[in-house]
């Protein structure tokens, strides 16, 4: 009778003590500051309490020296985040100063969001630095956007200063809200990271004296976490967006808690969901020994930086131990070989586990991120698994990079929410003084002791290096396998090639648009079944499209090649072609602004292809209709039928069979048959003509002197009158200073010799200046124009970079995409001599 007593106590007890586990966090920094900038007020988010700098306890933080004032937000949406209604705005170099009482790791958060006042405060053109303790966190920082920009970095002085000072240009600067806490111990800077590049794997031991800019922190396979959620007011975002391609992986999340084990993560490292969801490979129709990877791309800046990498791993799809081999890759290398998760947690399932990495960047823009089965998976259980992936920008490391970089301004968006975290107490602090006592005794032992450290794991390994790095491999043994797409999906997407869903079609075959069972709308090129005459074109596309992905590039979403069948898959865009949007269809005609922007996207797309990838691709048939628009009117540059790797270093041009559309054609590789990007530019002239003037390039039932749109336009902007032949409906809407920068960009692009002509990058500069001058009337000041040159691009316009896997239907807008594929690169792809 005692004994059953005492066991339903013990029983409720556990119970009490598990649902605490789940829902309070054992985690109180010791040092936690949280200040409501500008305002007199505290403001509770997330049970977290800002305290307001104007007045009382949270106005000692704000240092004597340096000149400020508080603003209040006038007009603030309805829906806005109390943090963002105020803000401090420096008028000189001014700091907070905050007393640490723990040193070590802190996390520092700062929140932009900004606003305009009546005052004649335009926060929108506050640009200035950030730093704390003398080392610069952000500098020359422009704000258009409500962004939250968090540090990790280690403070070892009794007080953590932030300063912010205005640059000499904006004359102030700004902030709505700051938070400094202390992170728990063991969450940063404990071990040594790998550091991965082309020498294979090495040790990375200076980690403390790194600060940590966050970039993206990811739940895979699972959904957005708030601060609510996290323990330590972190948010996760899911990894869809970024997944290359979406059919290669397949959710898989369990209801069971982790379980944490004392040499692995802890819930401070990442919160319980993060470990109970994951991605896997995704079997489906695939043979049991297919092997493929899974690869995302997180955008981060193309200029040359170091970002530590952890990525989170929970092997939740096991269901006994040691079966479970994969490899991980990062940026091409060979990061991790033949991960058994088992053995590194002691033999536990489901067991949470994380591996820190650094990585310097390519000039590719993206971080990207591999797990594939390693050759020692058993042949019942090829898969491998990624629970969670944190990449963090090292702020104060500077790399020389040995391959000239691009200077290419990629913004990468941190994400933006203001947040906090309800701290549940449900049975009070005596169950959370033994929570965080037995938390103690988890306390990790020193390195030395570690299992994990990479001497030990790749002690006496033969880590295999791969040649050094393209920012793309070239596909392995398996071919573009994590790309193939089972011809029973496709069926199923297109209704079995239903005739209703033909948006283009030409002598060799037809374009379906489909949706994918993950609801990808996608367009579908079929060649004639069982003609393989196009077999070595069909691979030419299928290699340059891999390679590929751009948020201004139509990206190719997977292909077939089965059953005598040879299919291309790619995404579908919304509203269809450039060209439909110009004449000819009756649409709404486009602003001279959403013009200009589209031709800013879809010379961005040709920047990238021209220096973007290793060798530099050639589009060769740049021309309206190979422009689509998405739904938000993004461009996207489309059918790559044509392109072809550009020359190779020690050669100046291909030579090559002429190809193109009549109208765009360079005459210059027309007489010579050599091809450079310089023909690109040439058709992207004509383009702009045609954005401008709303006509075909080439209308032959035009009077002679009209019927080539380049020869015709030229002949008007030579003489000062492009206005005369200009769209009506754009009359009168132009600022002249932006039509005439257009007009002479127009005729560069066009001319005769290709050494004449600008670069795209060029280009592209111009185009932005057109904007700019169509927004502001306001020309750039002399010196900012000046010191431009062909290799250095426009300054970063806010545009994250997240890769647009696929576009979203809204209503039957079928006929805006009927041109969607033109028959004619169709067939070009399954002629002999497409290239
Ligand atoms: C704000 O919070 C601080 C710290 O809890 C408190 O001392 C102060 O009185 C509060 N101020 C107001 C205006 O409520
Ligand atoms: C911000 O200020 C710096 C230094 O004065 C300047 O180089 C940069 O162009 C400015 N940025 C913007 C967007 O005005
Ligand atoms: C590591 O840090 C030490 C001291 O801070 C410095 O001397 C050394 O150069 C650093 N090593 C690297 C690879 O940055
Ligand atoms: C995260 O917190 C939000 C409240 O902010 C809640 O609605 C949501 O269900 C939580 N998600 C998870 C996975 O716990
Ligand atoms: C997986 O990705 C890595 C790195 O990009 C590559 O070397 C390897 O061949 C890929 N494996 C497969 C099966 O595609």
């Amino acid at each position: 009778m005692e004994i059953k007593i005492i066991g339903l106590l013990s029983l409720a007890f556990s119970l009490i003590y598990l649902s605490i586990l789940r829902l309070s966090t054992a985690f109180t920094p010791v040092d936690n500051y949280l200040i409501n900038c500008g305002s007199s007020t505290n403001v509770t988010v997330d049970n977290r309490l800002f305290t307001g700098d104007l007045t009382g306890p949270g106005s000692v933080y704000l240092s004597s020296s340096g000149k400020s004032i508080s603003l209040t937000n006038q007009n603030p949406s309805s829906n806005s985040a109390p943090l963002s209604r105020t803000a401090r705005v420096f008028l000189s170099a001014s700091s907070y100063e905050f007393n640490i009482k723990k040193t070590g790791t802190h996390l520092v958060r700062l929140y932009f969001s900004p606003f305009t006042t009546s005052q004649s405060y335009n926060l929108n053109n506050a640009n200035f630095s950030v730093s704390a303790n003398g080392f610069l966190l952000l500098s020359n920082f422009d704000i258009r956007y409500t962004v939250l920009k968090e540090f990790i970095l280690m403070v070892n002085d009794v007080n953590l200063e932030l300063s912010f000072v205005p640059s000499s240009q904006s004359g102030f600067a700004f902030v709505n809200a700051i938070e400094v806490f202390s992170a728990p111990e063991d969450l940063m800077f404990q071990y040594v990271a790998k550091s991965i590049g082309p020498n294979g794997v090495e040790e990375f031991k200076n980690l403390s004296s790194q600060i940590l800019e966050t970039v993206h922190r990811i739940n895979v396979g699972g959904s957005k976490l708030t601060p609510f959620n996290d323990t330590l007011w972190r948010i996760w975002i899911p990894d869809e967006d970024f997944l290359v391609l979406k059919s290669a992986a397949k959710t898989v999340s369990t209801t069971h808690a982790p379980n944490y084990e004392k040499d692995g993560a802890n819930r401070e490292i990442a919160p319980d969901n993060v470990y109970m969801t994951a991605q896997q490979l995704n079997r489906d129709n695939l043979n049991a020994d297919a092997v493929f990877n899974i690869t995302w791309d997180f955008p981060v800046s193309s200029e040359p930086a170091r970002y530590f990498i952890r990525l989170h791993f929970c092997d939740i799809v096991s269901r006994s131990l040691n079966q479970l081999y994969f490899n991980v890759f990062i940026n091409g290398f060979a990061a991790y070989k033949d991960l058994d998760l088992s053995a590194l947690t002691f033999n536990l399932l489901a067991s949470p586990y994380y591996i820190d990495f650094v990585v310097g960047s390519d000039n590719s823009g993206v971080v990207r991120i591999s797990v594939g089965p390693s050759d020692l998976s058993s042949s019942l259980r090829k898969d491998a698994i990624l629970n969670g992936v944190e990449i963090m920008k090292m702020v104060n490391f500077y790399v020389v990079s040995e391959t000239r970089p691009e200077k290419r301004s990629v913004w990468v968006l941190v994400g933006s929410v203001v947040g906090g975290f309800a701290f549940l107490c449900l049975v009070g602090l005596a169950v959370l003084l033994i929570l965080r006592g037995r938390r103690q005794k988890q306390k990790p032992k020193p390195v030395e002791s570690m299992g994990w450290t990479p001497l030990r794991v790749y002690g006496g390994s033969s880590q295999s290096r791969l040649s050094e790095g393209t920012a793309f491999p070239s596909p392995g043994p398996y071919g573009y396998l994590g790309l193939r797409i089972p011809f029973g999906e496709i069926q199923l997407a297109t209704s079995n090639f239903d005739q209703n869903l033909i948006i283009g079609s030409g002598g060799f075959g037809m374009v379906y648009k489909g949706v994918l069972r993950d609801t990808t709308k996608v367009a579908v090129k079929r060649g004639v079944p069982g003609s393989r005459q196009g077999l070595p074109e069909f691979q030419s596309e299928l290699t340059v499209l891999s390679k590929i992905r751009h948020r201004h590039l139509v990206s190719l979403v997977g292909y077939c090649e089965e059953q005598s069948e040879m299919i291309l898959v790619y995404e579908f865009v919304e509203k269809g072609p450039l060209k439909n949007h110009l004449y000819g269809s009756g649409l709404t005609p486009l602003s001279w602004k959403q013009r200009l922007e589209i031709c800013i996207g879809a010379a961005r797309g040709l920047h990238y292809l021209h220096t973007g990838s290793a060798q530099g691709i050639i589009h060769r048939d740049i021309k309206s209709a190979n422009i689509l628009l998405d739904e938000n009117c993004v461009a996207k540059v489309a059918d790559f039928g044509l392109s072809r790797s550009g020359p190779c270093i020690n050669e100046t041009h291909v030579s090559t069979g002429v190809k193109g559309s009549f109208g765009y054609l360079d005459p210059e590789y027309f007489r010579t048959q050599q091809l450079t990007d310089k023909s690109d530019v040439y058709s992207f002239g004509v383009v702009l003509f045609e954005v401008l003037c709303a006509r075909p390039a080439v209308d032959p039932l035009l009077p002679r002197e009209q019927v080539n749109l380049a020869e015709w336009a030229i002949q008007w902007q030579k003489k000062g009158l492009l206005e005369q032949i200009i769209d009506p409906f754009l009359m009168g809407k132009i600022k002249p200073s932006s039509l005439k920068k257009i007009g002479e960009t127009a005729e560069k692009c066009v001319a005769e010799c290709g050494v004449d002509r600008p670069t795209i990058g060029d280009v592209l500069w111009n185009l932005e200046y057109a904007l700019q001058l169509q927004e502001t009337g306001r020309p750039r000041l002399s010196h900012e124009v000046s010191d431009i040159t062909s290799s250095e691009l426009p300054g970063p316009r806010v545009v994250p970079q997240v890769p647009s896997s696929h576009v979203r239907i809204e209503g039957d807008d079928s006929d805006g995409i009927s041109n969607i594929t033109t028959s004619r690169v169709f067939s070009q792809l399954m002629t002999k001599e497409g290239r």
